[in-house]
């Protein structure tokens, strides 16, 4: 048991067994012309494999279940699991892995009768899912108000990795944040400003906070609607906030421009400026924990993937204790080939900022009222 949710090993004998483990197999694919289909990052798959290797190794059957993407509720080949069986097969032969969650609309809805039809015949059931576990979805809190129940390896380190940094931080603790949306961390950020030294933020949300101290953005995306919550935010903050102090971008005709804070008419800021990454490897290399998510620019055009770029090498960089959220900032950290240099990699993206805002999520609860514990 940790934080009162059950463990493998609180499973009891699994010997003979039919385990349900609910994976996050939401992998990016690539599609090529000719309709064949390719996993481009097999990550999620392989870090299911110590909690399959382990329930195989003490003689249980396993039976995998996934979603894959967003289809309507109904099948639609496009987001069919064969590419992952495909690859499952070969990391672990003779587990099965159920079609995509999400074909039947009872996953989203969470509808008793979807799991009653997930856990027919099964004895046991394992979250592993931990990029899945902020939905409230049938097969994420449904088995475990009916089976016994435990988290995977894969979910007892995550919990155990963030958990740590919300309620154990080592100081100076820094947060740096990046993205395009501000909406979508707005929570996160306020919750974070109560436990870290300094937030760090990169990204097209600065934008919208620019806006909010009355800078020139030219024609940068922001939120207006978020101007006012970012003001409110800037002004509890005291110092902790650290905001980017150039930028570089494309002007007004199209062509590649570096600034101050401060945007002409119909220029677009793409990308953090050297100065600020500068800082901003400062300010990681003096801490002690470092969480990061989301790309300090369109990393994905060479054009604007410095900032990214040093953040990414800071975080291999530092001595500091250093956990990378999962989702753009993860692709980041692997598109430079230092994912390796980090200590700790989430699976989750949304999962992980809602586990460091709310200390909880849907799945994590469901758990610790299994009926085994
Ligand atoms: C993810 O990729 O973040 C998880 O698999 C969750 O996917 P969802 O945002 O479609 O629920």
């Amino acid at each position: 048991m940790v934080d009162g949710i059950p463990t493998l090993e609180d499973l009891g004998d699994v010997s003979g067994k039919r385990v349900l483990v609910r994976t996050d197999f939401n992998v990016p694919l690539n599609r090529h012309d000719d309709g064949t289909v390719e996993i481009a990052d097999d990550f999620r798959i392989r870090a299911a494999l110590p909690t399959i290797e382990w329930l195989v190794d003490h003689g249980a059957s396993v039976v995998c279940a996934s979603h894959l993407g967003r289809p309507k509720g109904e099948p639609n080949p496009e987001y069919s699991l064969d590419p992952v069986r495909a690859r499952l097969g070969e990391l672990a032969p003779g587990v099965e892995l159920l079609e995509n969650l999400r074909f039947d609309p009872g996953e989203t809805s969470n509808s008793d009768e979807f799991t009653a039809t997930l856990i027919d015949g099964i004895d046991l059931y394992v979250n592993d899912a931990f990029g899945a576990s902020h939905r409230a979805h049938a097969s994420i809190v449904g088995p475990p108000a009916h089976l016994p129940s435990a988290m995977g390896r894969l979910l007892e380190r995550e919990v155990e990795v963030l958990l740590g940094l919300r309620n154990r931080p080592k100081r100076p603790f820094v947060a740096v944040l990046g993205g395009a949306k501000i909406s979508d961390k707005l929570g996160v950020v306020e919750a974070l400003l109560d436990v870290v030294d300094s937030l760090v933020i990169g990204g097209a949300m600065c934008f919208t906070f620019f806006a909010a101290q009355g800078k020139a953005i030219g024609d940068s995306l922001f939120e207006p609607d978020q101007v006012d919550t970012c003001r409110r935010i800037l002004d509890a903050s005291g110092d902790k906030i650290h905001l980017p102090e150039d930028l570089v971008g494309l002007d007004a005709n199209g062509n590649f421009a570096t600034w101050g804070t401060q945007l002409p008419d119909g220029a677009k800021g793409f990308d953090i400026g050297p100065g600020t990454a500068a800082a901003f490897t400062d300010v990681i290399m003096d801490a002690r924990m470092v969480f990061w998510n989301g790309p300090m620019g369109m990393f994905e055009d060479d054009r604007f993937a410095a900032g990214t770029r040093t953040v990414a090498q800071a975080m291999a960089d530092t001595k500091a204790f250093t956990v990378v959220g999962g989702g753009d900032s993860a692709a980041a950290l692997a598109q430079f080939k230092l994912d390796d240099e980090v200590d700790h990699v989430s699976t989750g993206g949304g999962a992980s900022l809602e586990l460091l805002e709310n200390g909880d999520l849907p799945g994590l609860a469901a758990l610790r009222t299994a009926p085994n514990t």
